[in-house]
């Protein structure tokens, strides 16, 4: 795991979309697996200026999402893959039907989450996954267990992960209870995985995922095993790592 000092979230974010930025230039047609939230915001608006100069080119990469909401469809505006759109898909040059999402509208939760480890399998698995964490060190929505999962799968979102994602939604009774996320097995077959971080809030999660025992009650520790994973962090965010 190599750890990447940032001064703040602009820092972080360049950082990050350079990353991601080489990936697609060294290799046109790669994979990439996506997150949500509001970490990656900033990276993804770093990705659209650097298309915008003619400097990436999208049109054959293809795209695996970490997760989406159980009962929102597609363009639910508080879907994950409406907030794809928005944020990235909708101003790039991407082939919109290779970007993926799990069906969250699809109330058959084992078709749904077999179908998406099917197609992310098919695909050879992301040749850089990126990620965001949760305060409690979640990745993806693999909420702290006593086991890591596997595949994709249907999960009881935590009341800490409900509170955090609160903010997006008019209210807190308006946050679904469910989503579908890839698994951690899945999450850890990507090539690279590139974790970001910023805030004080994330400090305890980043400081357990870096330091802490390899255990399910903090799902983001697995990636110290991973062979190739890189974390980028603010000063907030690593300010319990000195
Ligand atoms: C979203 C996702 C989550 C977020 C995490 C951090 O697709 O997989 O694990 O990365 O909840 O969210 P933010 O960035 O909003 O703090």
């Amino acid at each position: 795991m190599r750890i990447i000092h940032a001064k703040d979230y602009e820092d972080m974010s360049r950082k990050a979309a350079a990353i991601i930025a080489a990936q697609v230039v060294t290799d046109p047609t790669c994979v990439l697996g996506l997150a949500t939230g509001s970490t990656p915001i900033g990276t993804y608006q770093n990705l659209i200026k650097a298309y915008e100069a003619g400097d990436l080119d999208f049109s054959q990469v293809s795209t695996y999402n970490l997760d989406e909401y159980r009962g929102l469809s597609h363009d639910d505006p508080q879907s994950y893959h409406y907030f794809m759109k928005e944020n990235l898909f909708d101003h790039i040059n991407i082939d919109q039907a290779n970007t993926h999402v799990p069906d969250g509208s699809d109330p058959d939760a084992d078709a749904a989450c077999s179908e998406y480890d099917r197609i992310v399998e098919e695909a050879g698995y992301p040749d850089l996954q990126l990620l965001g964490i949760g305060n409690n060190g979640h990745i993806g929505f693999n909420e702290p267990d006593t086991c890591f999962s596997k595949g994709t799968h249907c999960v009881d979102l935590t009341e800490s992960t409900i509170e955090a994602n609160s903010r997006l939604f008019d209210n807190i009774d308006d946050v679904p209870r469910q989503a579908y996320t890839m698994g951690i097995q899945t999450i850890m077959n990507a090539y690279m995985v590139l974790v970001i971080a910023n805030g004080e809030k994330k400090a305890q999660a980043v400081h357990d995922m870096c330091f802490g025992p390899i255990q399910p009650s903090c799902p983001a520790s697995i990636l110290q095993l991973h062979p190739n994973c890189v974390v980028i962090a603010d000063d907030a965010a690593l300010s319990l790592c000195k």
